[in-house]
């Protein structure tokens, strides 16, 4: 069954044809985001008008690059929320027309969960094809680290998502944003701070007595983030310019805050709640000292921690034609 998917939350415009809810056939994505960035964070006008312009032309080259022809889809899954209001109008209205006028069932995909499913996707003609369902067994516990979102899942099935946690200010990509125009290094953060705490490195961080607080909300599994954020304000406010100051080290250390609530907290979830199989999506699973620090932890505790591929942590119809095979 080919399923093409339409996912238009935010400011990507992508479609998606995935083969029976795992092989992705195409993955076309166009993004608006270089209009954002001088303004630090999204514009919804401008993120809506570039959906509109975008989607006739992402849709047929999905189509195209899958070797397929219209005739040749079966079903049509959109993204219906959350997202921005006038961004998902645009694919929803989109993906219902074209269901209407092929005759082809319209699935409705929450985009939340779509993150999730995205550990389920593989490449065309991969051998995992057949195994990818048994090598992450559900239940499961599922943690979505995005730019509007931080929540950890119970997922007894695809249909059943159980939320356990969730943050209580900033979502985690949203305070990587956040600290890096506080820090004057660009838009979106998530990849600069994530490529300047590379380079300091571990060793160097921990002989760095530079320390920002981790929210622990101890008996829960939720998650706040704007305290940190407040912390690394004072701090650039107090010592930007000084001698020995280094933005990257800020950065650095700001991540280590905030990689280990998410590790600590989503590997703790997982022990108390008997599931072996951690499954992780959204923006910020594209985190190389996230991905480093769960793998270890989860290692130490006998989970199986997965993160999709690089192109499917960031927003892509992939996730959403893929769920919708399963709902
Ligand atoms: O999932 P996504 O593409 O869009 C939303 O649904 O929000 O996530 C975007 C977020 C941004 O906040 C961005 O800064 C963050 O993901 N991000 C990262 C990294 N790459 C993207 N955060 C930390 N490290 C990264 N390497
Ligand atoms: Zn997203």
């Amino acid at each position: 069954m080919n399923i093409l998917g339409i996912e238009t939350s935010c400011d990507e415009t992508s479609a998606s044809i995935v083969r029976n809810g795992s092989e992705v056939l195409s993955n076309v994505v166009a993004t608006s985001l270089g209009e954002h960035q001088k303004f630090g964070g999204i514009i919804p006008e401008i993120a809506s008008r570039r959906q509109l312009e975008y989607i006739n032309i992402v849709t047929s080259k999905a189509i195209e690059d899958a070797g397929l022809s219209v005739g040749d889809i079966d079903a049509i899954a959109v993204t219906k929320s959350p997202g921005l209001i006038g961004s998902l109008l645009v694919g929803i209205t989109f993906a219902h027309s074209l269901a209407y006028a092929l005759k082809k069932p319209l699935i409705h995909v929450n985009h939340i969960h779509a993150h999730i499913y995205a550990n389920y996707l593989v490449d065309k003609g991969s051998k995992r094809l057949k195994t990818i369902h048994k090598e992450l067994p559900l239940p499961a516990t599922g943690l979505v680290v995005s730019g509007g979102h931080s929540s950890l899942f119970a997922i007894k099935n695809f249909k059943s998502f159980r939320l356990i946690g969730q943050t209580r200010d900033d979502a985690a990509g949203e305070a990587f944003d956040k600290v890096a125009r506080i820090l004057q290094i660009g838009y979106p953060g998530g990849p600069v701070i994530d490529r300047m705490s590379r380079d300091v490195g571990s060793e160097a961080l921990q002989a760095n007595d530079l320390r920002f607080p981790k929210a622990a909300l101890p008996g829960t599994y939720d998650f706040s983030f704007s305290g940190v954020k407040t912390a690394v304000l004072y701090h650039a406010r107090k010592h930007s310019g000084t001698p020995g100051y280094s933005v990257e080290k800020v950065a650095a250390a700001f991540q280590e805050s905030v990689i280990a609530v998410l590790a600590e907290k989503s590997v703790e979830a997982c022990v108390k709640r008997k599931s072996r199989t951690l499954l992780v999506g959204g923006g910020v699973a594209a985190n190389s000292g996230l991905r480093e620090r769960l793998h270890q932890l989860a290692g130490e505790a006998g989970i199986t921690v997965s993160f999709p591929a690089m192109p499917f942590c960031m927003d892509n119809a992939a996730m959403v034609a893929g769920l919708a095979y399963v709902l």
